[in-house]
């Protein structure tokens, strides 16, 4: 005998979907997703009022924040012991209904990866050193492979820190850039934070470059020292064979499953998506590193030298929209 499925969740159940999805990682903290419940029917919208017009105009990275939003508010609905079908919108302010099913068992490593929720959080220091074992690695890759996205380890190095040394240059001197990632990033501490935005505690000034947020007086060691720096590192490049929003949503979900699966390990990273946006950059990356794929992401991660600070959230209640608690 199957169990029936209950037709609508309890508070306790909303709660644990809410704090799951507002500890996803977003761009620049700006948490651009609300819920909509709808008895057993959650909408996972995408708030277009957090327009990053500099960082990113078409919002991109918007729909990739609401992409690992997706992977946790799924593994959230496994964990509480339900199945879950995911479908992806192309179009409209919903990005993707997810429709809670019958009560089922989470696997082991569905609720692994749960667990890592609320210890993943951007790390952008340097790391403790770069010998995480294959095993581990490939492990890390294989939770963000998926139809349609592929985990690229980057070769060619050399030419790939001559293009993050470009993009560094560009941005810090793009004053009207800076003047949005100050907006972002000024204002915060993760003590006195109003619930978004970066705090300055989470960044680093003494990481790579590009392995936060560049900003104007953010220092620029030249080609070859980047070089050596990116070879200490395990980078990876989330890659996707088509660039709709769809795309950006299962790169953004993609994404979110490597980096759970890898702080379920004991990893720290951190994502660097700031130079993509720059004209002309990823289709430059395509062709110096031979990539097969749009990139949407790179990911960066090891083991923590230092500790890394966490980012404030915003209350709970913001992820409902005001008249869709529930329906
Ligand atoms: C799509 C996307 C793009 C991001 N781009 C960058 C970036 O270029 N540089 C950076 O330092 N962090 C980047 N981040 C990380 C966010 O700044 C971070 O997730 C947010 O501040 C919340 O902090 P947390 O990850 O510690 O929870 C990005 C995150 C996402 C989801």
């Amino acid at each position: 005998m199957t169990t029936a499925a209950p037709a609508t969740l309890t508070s306790h159940e909303i709660g644990v979907l809410a704090r799951a999805v507002s500890r996803a990682p977003s761009v620049h903290n700006s948490q651009p997703w609300q819920l909509l419940i709808r008895g057993t029917e959650v909408d996972l919208l995408e708030r277009r009022d957090v327009g990053l017009r500099r960082h990113d105009p078409f919002g991109r990275d918007r729909v990739l924040s609401c992409g690992a939003a997706l992977t946790n508010l799924e593994l959230a609905v496994r964990a509480l012991g339900r199945d879950c079908h995911a479908g992806l919108k192309e179009t409209g302010d919903v990005v993707a209904t997810v429709t809670i099913g019958r009560p089922r068992a989470t696997s082991v490593r569905a609720y692994t990866l749960y667990q890592a929720i609320g210890r993943r959080r951007s790390h952008r220091h340097r790391f403790f050193h770069n010998r995480v074992p294959a095993d581990v690695r490939t492990a890390v890759v294989a939770a963000g492979e998926t139809a349609g996205v592929h985990v690229v380890v980057p070769g060619h190095l050399d030419k790939l820190a001559e293009l993050l040394g470009f993009a560094t240059r560009v941005l810090s001197r793009d004053r009207a850039y800076q003047r949005e990632l100050e907006m972002w990033t000024a204002r915060t501490h993760a003590w006195d934070a109003l619930g978004d935005g970066v705090p300055e505690d989470a960044l680093s000034p003494e990481a790579l470059p590009v392995a936060g947020l560049v900003r104007a007086g953010t220092p620029i060691p030249d080609d070859a020292v980047l070089a050596d720096r990116l070879a200490a590192e395990n980078l990876l490049i989330f890659c996707t064979d088509g660039d709709t929003r769809t795309d950006h949503l299962a790169a953004g979900a993609a994404l979110q499953r490597a980096w759970l699966a890898a702080a379920s390990k004991a990893l720290v990273g951190s994502v660097i998506t700031q130079p993509l946006h720059l004209t002309g950059f990823r289709a430059r990356l395509v062709s110096e590193l031979a990539l097969l794929g749009v990139p949407q992401a790179i990911f960066r991660f090891g083991y923590p030298a230092v500790p890394s600070a966490p980012s404030p959230r915003l209350p709970l209640g913001e992820l409902f929209p005001p008249s869709g608690r529930s329906r």
